[in-house]
């Protein structure tokens, strides 16, 4: 569950701290496994180099041991040999053998130096003068030099043999044991023998008789030749931090006799004895012993050598070691700039890490901010990279498919925009249909009516007014109802027009369509109508556009349209005002405009819907039928009719003609405009 936890809140942090993040495990594992292989394995062979070097230095000191040892033989044999030696012994001359002798114990450093008869009996000693005598035979190096051999050899003396000595080497050779924590358990508190480097030789005359045994030795115990030599010779007395750094020892058994290793008081650690561990595999097994030991006070690598006597009895050990602490520190200091130098590459790792995502964060962060810009409408925003690798492929893309987006944004946004102007003008249409079939209906509804109705009055009417001309042709002028009954007659004559006008109206005959001159149609309506008397006041003002092609109209019909307006506007302006008719082409080139601009009175805003109503009139004399009939001849030719007023001012009234017949439409336009 919670390693679920740490890996969901692993992949929630930001890209660059996942990369670093990633690395750095990498890099720790890796460090880690290969310190700790590494300081194994170095340690392995720095060690094991040690242990080859102090292979090799136990073999020097055995170099140095048995030197010795052939040194005594040398000097043994020699001095057997001497031509003065063997006189002395056959004339019996004592005091001048002793004399020899000691002389040649003290030139070659010997401790001992004794010569015996044939049988082994002691006749000189030269150690202890005062002591002879005594049977030696037994002796194993004695014995064999008494059969004719030269013979060198490490010898245990016991305290009895070395008291006929000496007291001085019995002594020496006495020692305290020291307790030692691991060496093996010792019944007795002391050592009293010695060990000896001992070489005996015969003495012979010319015939080759044995006349005697001359042997003589050095006493190892507190003797510190052979282990200084052989520090001197393999470490060159070399010191590590105050520390001598190659040692060696003599045991005798598993007791130190002669040795460097010092104390804790920097004094020679004689006394002191090996562990239980060597003592078992070189004094019990007789092995060879290598390896890590703690010698006194301090860890040592070590290699110990049993030591033999002439008869193979294992007599003491051969000990070298170096101090491990040199190798600890070199593995210290080789693993220490190991480490150093790997926390180094891990930073420059680290800060090129740093570098190196950066070039691949920074541009996914510029697209992450782009996606952003872009998700709230900035369309024009663009990833700005350089790169031609994958991700400036990708910026590249994105760019493309932003640019993309913003061209079908903005098609789609003109598409909306045709799309309302085409529902406007459909729309626009649409009512202008609505008003063109209301106004049919109303204008069918009424024709029929007034077809009825017209016809029905018409006969009463010609009777009335032929009846009313009978009666005043009979009555003379002065009669008093001959006023009156002119009257009835023009009033019948104006019923007769309504009548005619309803007649028309009602008959709505399909227009006989030629092509003709508009300009022409104006100038002869303009002709009929200016020498009326409610065009007195008026000042016409033309402004026809010559150019106007000829187009399909129904001449008579339309003469009758422009007379309505023309007259509608004389009758707005009764005390006078200016008239101003235009023609010219409409603005999609598709029309004729025909335009009455007068300086009237003006019509009300509420009155403008009513316009086109039948018998919409504001006048007392009026029918109201003037501009319905036109409306509805204007539709016969797909126009339509325009209003424009204000009150006082004047008016505009406009008729918008096609140029050519559009018989594919085949409902016609119409309505009105205020
Ligand atoms: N140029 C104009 N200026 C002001 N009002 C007008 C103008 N033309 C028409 N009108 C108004 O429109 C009404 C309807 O006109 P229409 O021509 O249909 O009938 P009429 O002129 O009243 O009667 P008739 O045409 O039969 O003489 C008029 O009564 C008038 O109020
Ligand atoms: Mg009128």
């Amino acid at each position: 569950m919670n390693i679920k936890k740490y890996i969901a809140r692993f992949l929630n942090l930001p890209l660059r701290h996942k990369f670093i993040l990633s690395f750095l495990a990498v890099i720790c594992f890796g460090g880690i496994v290969s310190l700790f292989f590494g300081t194994r394995l170095e340690h392995r062979t720095i060690i094991s180099l040690a242990q080859v070097k102090v292979k090799h230095d136990l073999s020097s000191a055995w170099m140095v041991y048995d030197e010795k040892l052939n040194f005594i033989k040398d000097i043994i044999r020699l001095n057997s040999s001497h031509e003065s030696l063997q006189k002395a012994l056959l004339g019996g001359q004592k005091d001048a053998l002793e004399r020899y002798l000691s002389r040649a114990r003290k030139e070659f450093t010997l401790d001992i130096l004794t010569l015996t008869d044939a049988r082994g009996g002691v006749i000189v000693r030269t150690s202890n003068p005062a002591f002879t005598g005594d049977d030696q035979s037994k002796d194993p190096l004695v014995s064999r030099a008494l059969k004719g051999e030269t013979v060198t050899a490490t010898q245990i003396v016991s305290r009895e043999e070395l008291l006929k000595e000496g007291q001085e080497l019995a002594d020496r050779a006495y020692m305290k044991l020291i307790p030692t924590p691991k060496a093996a358990v010792r019944s007795e508190d002391h050592e009293e023998k010695g060990m000896m480097l001992k070489g005996a030789a015969p003495v012979v005359d010319e015939k080759g008789d044995i006349l005697g045994v001359l042997y003589g030795g050095i006493l190892l115990n507190q003797n510190y030749d052979i282990v200084d030599r052989v520090k001197e010779i393999v470490h060159k007395g070399e010191k590590y931090k105050g520390k001598e750094v190659g040692t060696a020892t003599v045991f005798q058994q598993d007791l130190r006799i002669s040795t460097n290793v010092k104390n804790a008081n920097g004094q020679r650690a004689i006394g002191t004895r090996v562990s239980k561990e060597v003592n078992d595999a070189v004094l019990q097994e007789g092995t060879s012993w290598m390896g890590k030991a703690f010698v006194v006070n301090d860890w040592y690598i070590t290699a110990y050598d049993p030591i033999k006597d002439i008869d193979g009895k294992i007599v003491g050990m051969l000990y070298v070691g170096m101090l491990e602490k040199p190798y600890i520190d070199l593995r210290n200091n080789v693993m220490l700039t190991f480490a150093g130098l790997a926390v180094l590459c891990t930073i420059i790792l680290l800060v090129l890490l740093y570098f190196i995502t950066s070039t691949i964060i920074n541009p996914i962060q510029g697209m992450v901010v782009a996606t952003n810009k872009i998700a709230e409408g900035d369309l024009d925003h663009r990833v700005e990279i350089d790169f031609k690798d994958e991700i400036g492929q990708l910026a590249h893309s994105f760019n493309r498919m932003t640019e993309n987006l913003k061209i079908a944004n903005e098609n789609l946004f003109q598409w909306a925009k045709t799309l309302e102007k085409r529902v406007e003008e459909r729309t626009r249409e649409l009512r202008d249909m609505q008003d063109f079939l209301v106004q049919s209906e109303k204008l069918a509804s009424l024709g029929k009516m007034a077809a009825g109705v017209a016809h029905e009055i018409n006969n009463p009417l010609t009777a009335i007014l032929i009846n009313t001309h009978l009666l005043l042709e009979k009555l003379e002028k002065r009669d008093f109802a001959y006023e009156s009954l002119n009257l009835i007659a023009d009033e019948t004559m104006r019923c007769t027009q309504i009548v005619k006008g309803l007649l028309e109206f009602s008959r709505q005959t399909p227009p006989l369509k030629a092509p003709t001159d508009i300009n022409e149609t104006i100038d002869r309506t303009v002709q009929l109508l200016k020498n009326q008397a409610s065009f007195q006041n008026i000042q016409i003002i033309k402004e026809l556009d010559s150019g106007l092609p000829p187009i399909p109209l129904d001449k008579n019909k339309i003469q009758q349209v422009l007379m309505n307006f023309m007259l509608n506007a004389s009758e707005a302006m009764p005390s006078g005002g200016i008239l101003t008719i235009i023609s010219q082409r409409g603005d999609d080139q598709r029309h004729v405009l025909v335009r009455f601009i007068d300086t009237g009175v003006g019509i009300p805003k509420e009155n403008i819907p009513r316009l086109f109503d039948p018998f919409f009139t504001t006048k007392s004399t009026g029918t109201g039928l003037g501009l319905a009939l036109s409306y509805g001849i204007v539709h016969q030719h797909q126009g339509k009719i325009e209003v424009r007023s204000e009150l006082g001012k004047g008016s505009v009234f406009t008729i918008s003609l096609p140029l050519a017949d559009r018989n594919e439409r085949s409902q016609p336009q119409g309505g009105s405009n205020a």
